[in-house]
């Protein structure tokens, strides 16, 4: 079910944007006009990163240091592991994500 969740614009360009979508915490990323949506959990011990420094679409958990590339959600310190994505759709200039 796509839910709609903000408008682009409000998605800081480069920065992430924190969203509560039915009881989850998700981030979402902007880079120009890709926007990308991860839950709001580091792969390492599931603590939050929306607190994480963002630098060069690279998002710094502040808990024990593990990179992720906002792009694709890629851990740089885990190659295997990567942030729990979720789809993305753009109507507009309004921001929609799907939900399980
Ligand atoms: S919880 Fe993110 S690096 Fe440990």
């Amino acid at each position: 079910m796509w839910v709609e969740i903000t408008a682009l614009n409000r998605v800081p360009e480069w920065g992430i944007l924190t969203v509560q979508v039915e009881g989850i915490s998700l981030i979402l990323n902007r880079q120009g006009m890709n926007v990308t949506c991860y839950r709001n959990a580091c792969t390492h011990l599931e603590y939050p990163i929306d607190m994480g420094k963002v630098r060069n679409g690279i998002i710094t958990c502040p808990f024990h240091k593990f990179q992720y590339k906002l792009d694709t959600g890629k851990c740089l310190n885990a190659p295997a592991s990567a942030l729990q994505s979720y789809p993305v759709k753009i109507e507009g200039d309004r921001i929609f994500v799907e939900s399980n």
